[in-house]
């Protein structure tokens, strides 16, 4: 099955309020966005974002330059409906984030719970490559996981699990400036515990970079 027809699968088969990992507040990635401490100009792609209420909080807070990837067209439009007319002033792309060619540099990359599905090392290459082109010089990232003692699988799908000196090592190219752990309460009363880590792009803007 593609991976996509999971997912929209996935979305159409419960309420966006029912799924496992349903939270009715990001606090978590917003205090890290707030460490980042971003314009409200700044560029911000929500990479799986899915159903997740953070776009409407990052809109409620300012910021005018946001976009939501997910390959699951089926989350996307509950989003854009909850959103109503501020949809329109959101970026959404439909896809495979690991297929993705961007074609600007973001100031913030957010992905809560999607590189923990990314189990194959293959896989973890091409995110890496996909961030490393998205990410502009001085650019953050804020990443959460399941942690070490998270679950061994989500919907279906076996996913990795990881402290935080393991996820740093992920990303050997960004620098680490917060690492934080969330025991997240799932709909059903369960808890996951995640891994959150937010790093920076300390990579100078290159001579021939088009976005520095
Ligand atoms: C566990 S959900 C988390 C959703 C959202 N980040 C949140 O916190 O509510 C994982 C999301 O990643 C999306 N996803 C999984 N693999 C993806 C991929 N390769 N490219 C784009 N989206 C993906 C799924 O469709 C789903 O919306």
């Amino acid at each position: 099955m593609a991976l996509s027809t999971h997912w929209d699968d996935v979305y159409g088969r419960s309420a966006v309020t029912d799924v496992s990992w349903f939270q009715r507040d990001p606090a978590c990635s917003l205090k890290m966005v707030n460490v980042a401490g971003l314009e409200p100009s700044d560029a911000i792609v929500d990479v799986g974002g899915g159903a997740s209420v953070l776009v409407d909080r990052l809109l409620d807070a300012g910021h005018r330059d946001v976009t939501v990837l997910d390959l699951a067209a089926e989350a996307l439009a509950v989003t854009r409906s909850r959103l109503g007319s501020r949809a329109g002033d959101v970026q959404w792309i439909i896809g495979d984030l690991l297929a993705w060619q961007p074609r600007r540099r973001y100031q913030l990359w957010h992905d809560r719970a999607v590189f923990h599905f990314l189990t194959d090392a293959d896989d973890r290459d091409r995110y890496r490559a996909v961030l490393r082109q998205a990410l502009a010089p001085g650019g953050h990232v804020v990443i959460g996981t399941f942690a070490a003692d998270g679950p061994t699988a989500c919907s279906g799908l076996p996913t990795a699990r990881y402290d935080p000196s393991e996820l740093a090592e992920q990303f050997p190219d960004l620098r680490l400036i917060r690492a934080t752990r969330e025991e997240h309460h799932t709909p059903n009363g369960r808890i996951q515990p995640f891994t959150w880590l937010l790093l920076i792009n300390d990579a100078p803007p290159t001579q021939t970079d088009p976005h520095r």
